[in-house]
């Protein structure tokens, strides 16, 4: 959308993680707001160009290199908000084993460990981006990398479970060779009542075929 209305950074209380210090929280949390403001200033100039009605053919340059640039800052903030939120302080362990999160990973992968070590291997892999749980529309799990914040989204798949493995996200409490760790740390916060929250068959009843 062309927003003339901007976006408001969300605030997140999360000190006293396992793993992820607050001082990596608070540099992230300042990360994010850069997200959130050039989401913001993107939009405005980006909404100067429609004033007139239409994008004229000498302001297509700009107006493509904007228009990109939007796809990474948006889903830049966007990923973040979800990623923050779900983590929380005496979070972790494993998900109920009734909970819908839990049957759709048995349904998707045979067990919910083997979700696990395919998440886990996602977040291993080497490059910039995200380890991703999308629930798709017929109510299974896919597991999915993201480069950057923008390549690799799959359209009408809903996130389910995002991790940042960008290496700002462990950088102060681990070597860039330490990743694992950080994953094990993610792990341990986890809020799967979040997660639970949103999978689309928990709130609308299962759409898959079990
Ligand atoms: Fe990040």
């Amino acid at each position: 959308m062309i927003a003339t209305e901007s976006y408001k950074p969300k605030q997140f209380n999360l000190s006293g993680l396992k793993g992820i210090s607050d001082q990596t929280l608070e540099m992230h949390f300042k990360l994010y707001e850069g997200y959130v403001k050039e989401t913001n200033a993107l939009n405005t100039r980006i909404a100067e160009f429609l004033k007139d009605g239409r994008v004229d053919q000498e302001e297509m340059p700009l107006y493509s290199e904007l228009k990109r640039r939007l796809g990474f800052e948006f889903n830049g903030m966007i990923l973040h908000e979800y990623y923050f939120s779900n983590l929380k302080r005496g979070g972790g362990g494993e998900p109920d084993t009734r909970s819908s999160f839990y049957k759709a990973a048995e349904w998707s992968y045979g067990t919910y460990d083997i979700w696990k070590a395919e998440f886990v291997g996602v977040g291993k892999m080497r490059g910039v981006g995200w380890a991703m749980c999308y629930e798709q529309p017929d109510g299974r799990l896919s597991n999915h990398w993201i480069s950057l914040h923008q390549t690799g989204e799959v359209a009408g798949f809903n996130p389910v479970l995002v991790m940042d493995v960008w290496e700002h996200a462990f950088l102060l409490d681990y070597k860039p060779a330490e990743r694992p760790k950080y994953i094990e740390a993610f792990f341990s916060n986890i809020d799967w009542t979040a997660v639970e929250g949103r999978l689309n068959q928990a709130k609308f009843g299962a759409t898959g075929s079990r």
